[in-house]
C-alpha cells in the first residue's frame, strides 16, 4: 500500500544513509541509484517523511553528475516513493502501512490506571531535575579527558571512594573503595553476583518467600537456582537453611522486607551469619529501601557485622529514579576479584551519571532530598493508613513503619484476585499478595499497596475506589461477571515465559502438610512486574 499522508518535518533528516549502488554495469547509472533508493525504503532504512540528502550533496558523495540524482528522485516521485515540496525537499511518502495522522496511544497508555498502587516507584515527581541538571552541566564541563574513555572495571574511583564513606555513615556498613563496585542496580548486582558464584561452584540460593520474584530471576539467569524460604513476622527462617546442603548463597532483605516490611530480627540475623561461616556461604543482603523510616530507628546492615560473609546491594531507584540506573555492589575481597575480572568495560552506569551522582553525595544534594522525600513519605503514609481505617475498617494494615508501600489483609473469605479485578475496573491498579508468593501454603488474602509515586490528592479516592471493589466482592458479586468462589488464585501477573518455579525446601514442600495447598502459579490479569 502506498501513502502520500507522511507528514513533512524539518527533523528525520537522512543525509546519510547506507546506499549499495550495484556497480554491475546493469543499466544506466541513475537506475542503478534509483533501485538502490528504492531498497532502502522498502527495507525500511529510509523510513516515512525522511528528507534525502539535496541532490548536489549525494552527487558529491557519490562522485556522479548531479543529473543522475535528480533524474532518480524524479523517477521516484513519479512512482510514489518520493515527494518532493519547496522548501522541504524531497522526503519519502512510502508506507507498507497507512501513516495515519490521528495519535494512537501505545497500548499501556490505553492500560493507565487512575490510581496506580503497585510498589516499586518513588515519587517521580519530586526527582530533584534542576540540581541533578546543575550537577551534570559541571561534570561535563569539569571531566578530565581521561575519564572521557572506557570505564575502570569496578566504576569511577571518585564514586566508589564517596559511596563507601555514605555507606559506613548512613547505613553502618563496613566498606572501602576496594570492595565497591559500582552496577546498574540491585537486579544487576544480584545476576552479576550470582554469575561468579556460579563460577565457583555454588549451585543454588536461597529467596525469601513471599519475595520481588526478579530477584530469584536474575538468579536463575545467572545460572544458580532459586530456592524458597518461608518468611515468617522475624524475618527469613533462617535455621531452615540447615535443610537444604546445596544451598550456599541466600538473598535477604534485612531492614525492610518486601512485600511484608518486617525487620530481620536480631537472632535471626545471628543465625544467618552462622550458618554462613558453617556452610562457607555468602549473604546477599539486599537493601533495596532502607532510607525510609517513619516510626522506627533504620536497622543498619548485616554486612557491617561481617562483612567478610555479606555481599551488600544497593541502588538509586528509590531514593532518586530506577532510571539513572545506578546500583552498588560491597563485596568480599574475593568476590569482589571475581566481579572485577568479569565485567565488560562498558558495564556500569555512563562515567558522567557516576561523577555526578558522587557530586550529589558530596555536596549534600542527597541527603537533603531524602530529608524531604521522608517528610513527604510520611504524610502520605499517614493519609493512606488515616483513608483505609475509614473506609476498610475491617482490614488489617502492616508493614506500615518503612519503606513505600504497606501490606493490606483482606478480610477472610475475601478473594484477594478478585478484588484486584474489580479494583482494576474502577481505575484502581494494586497488586495481589500472591503475585509475590511462591511455595504453596495456604495464606490469608491481601493486597501490597505503593505510596511512593501516588500523587497526594489521590490518596482519599484511590481507597474509596479501592473500597468499594472490597464491598462488591464481599457481597458475592463483581462488576466484572467474576463468581468470586471461583476465581482463579494466585494471579502472579507474569508472563507465562517468564515464570520460573522455585524449588521449595524439601521439607517445606506442602502437600502432605497443607491441607489445602494453593496453586502458586495460574493465569491472571497481566500486570506489569513491579
Ligand atoms: C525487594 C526489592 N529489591 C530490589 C529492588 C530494586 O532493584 P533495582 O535496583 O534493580 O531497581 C526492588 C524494586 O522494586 C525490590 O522491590
Amino acid at each position: 500500500m502506498r501513502s502520500n499522508e507522511a507528514p513533512p518535518s524539518q527533523a528525520n533528516l537522512a543525509w546519510d544513509v547506507l546506499l549499495e549502488v550495484d556497480d554491475d554495469g546493469r543499466g544506466p547509472l541513475h537506475s542503478r541509484l534509483r533501485r538502490s533508493l528504492l531498497t532502502a525504503i522498502r527495507a525500511g532504512r529510509l523510513a516515512p517523511g525522511t528528507a534525502l540528502s539535496p541532490s548536489r550533496k549525494l552527487a558529491t558523495d557519490l562522485g556522479c553528475s548531479r543529473w543522475v540524482v535528480t533524474e532518480a528522485y524524479a523517477q521516484l516521485i513519479a512512482e510514489g516513493y518520493l515527494a518532493g515540496r519547496a522548501g522541504s525537499g524531497t522526503r519519502v511518502s512510502w508506507a507498507d502501512r497507512p501513516v495515519s495522522t490521528v495519535l494512537v496511544p501505545p497500548t499501556s497508555a490505553l492500560r493507565t490506571p487512575r490510581f496506580d498502587l503497585t510498589p516499586g516507584l518513588p515519587d517521580l515527581r519530586a526527582f530533584p531535575r534542576q540540581q541533578w541538571a546543575s550537577t551534570i552541566r559541571v561534570e561535563v564541563q569539569r571531566v578530565a579527558f581521561t575519564d572521557l574513555a572506557y570505564q575502570a572495571p569496578g566504576g569511577h574511583p571518585r564514586l566508589r571512594r564517596t559511596l563507601a564513606d555514605y555507606l559506613q555513615r548512613v547505613r553502618g556498613a563496613a566498606a572501602g573503595a576496594d570492595d565497591l563496585t559500582v552496577c546498574t542496580g540491585i537486579t544487576d548486582g544480584i545476576m552479576q553476583v550470582c554469575r561468579a558464584l556460579a563460577a565457583a561452584g555454588i549451585t543454588a540460593v536461597a529467596v525469601e518467600d513471599p519475595v520481588w520474584r526478579r530477584l530469584g530471576r536474575a538468579a536463575a539467569s545467572a545460572g544458580v537456582t532459586p530456592v524458597s524460604l518461608p518468611v515468617d513476622q522475624h524475618g527469613l527462617r533462617a535455621a531452615d537453611l540447615a535443610a537444604n546442603p546445596d544451598v550456599r548463597a541466600v538473598i535477604v532483605a534485612p531492614a525492610h522486607q518486601f512485600p511484608t516490611g518486617v525487620v530481620l530480627e536480631p537472632g535471626r540475623r545471628a543465625a544467618l551469619l552462622e550458618w554462613a561461616r558453617r556452610v562457607d556461604g555468602v549473604i546477599l543482603e539486599d537493601d533495596y529501601d532502607a532510607e525510609f523510616c517513619y516510626d522506627r530507628r533504620p536497622v543498619a546492615t548485616v554486612q557491617g557485622m561481617d562483612p567478610s560473609r555479606v555481599v551488600l546491594l544497593g541502588s538509586v531507584s528509590k531514593t532518586l529514579s530506577p532510571a539513572l540506573a545506578i546500583g552498588w555492589i560491597v563485596a568480599p575481597p574475593r568476590w569482589t576479584a571475581a566481579l572485577r575480572a568479569s565485567s565488560a568495560p562498558t558495564a556500569g552506569p555512563p562515567t558522567l551519571d557516576q561523577l555526578a551522582f558522587a557530586t550529589f553525595i558530596d555536596t549534600g544534594s542527597l541527603d537533603r532530598h531524602l530529608r524531604s522525600c521522608r517528610s513527604r513519605y510520611r504524610n502520605r503514609r499517614d493519609a493512606l493508613v488515616q483513608a483505609i481505617r475509614a473506609e476498610l475498617p475491617e482490614c488489617r494494615l502492616s508493614g506500615i513503619a518503612a519503606g513505600l508501600h504497606v501490606l493490606l489483609s483482606l478480610p477472610d473469605g475475601v478473594d484477594a484476585a478478585a478484588v484486584t479485578a474489580e479494583a482494576a475496573s474502577r481505575g484502581v491498579r494494586v497488586a495481589n499478595l500472591d503475585r509475590y508468593r511462591v511455595l504453596p501454603v495456604p495464606a490469608e488474602p491481601g493486597l501490597v499497596l505503593g505510596y511512593g509515586n501516588l500523587a497526594d490528592h489521590a490518596v482519599g479516592e484511590a481507597v474509596r475506589a479501592l473500597a468499594r471493589a472490597v464491598e462488591r466482592v464481599r457481597a458475592g458479586s463483581t462488576s466484572t461477571g467474576r463468581v468470586v468462589a471461583a476465581a482463579p488464585q494466585p494471579a502472579t501477573g507474569l508472563p507465562l515465559v517468564h515464570r520460573y518455579r522455585h524449588r521449595p525446601l524439601a521439607h517445606m514442600s506442602g502437600g502432605a502438610r497443607d491441607p489445602a495447598p494453593r496453586a502458586p502459579l495460574g493465569p491472571g490479569p497481566r500486570v506489569p512486574p513491579t
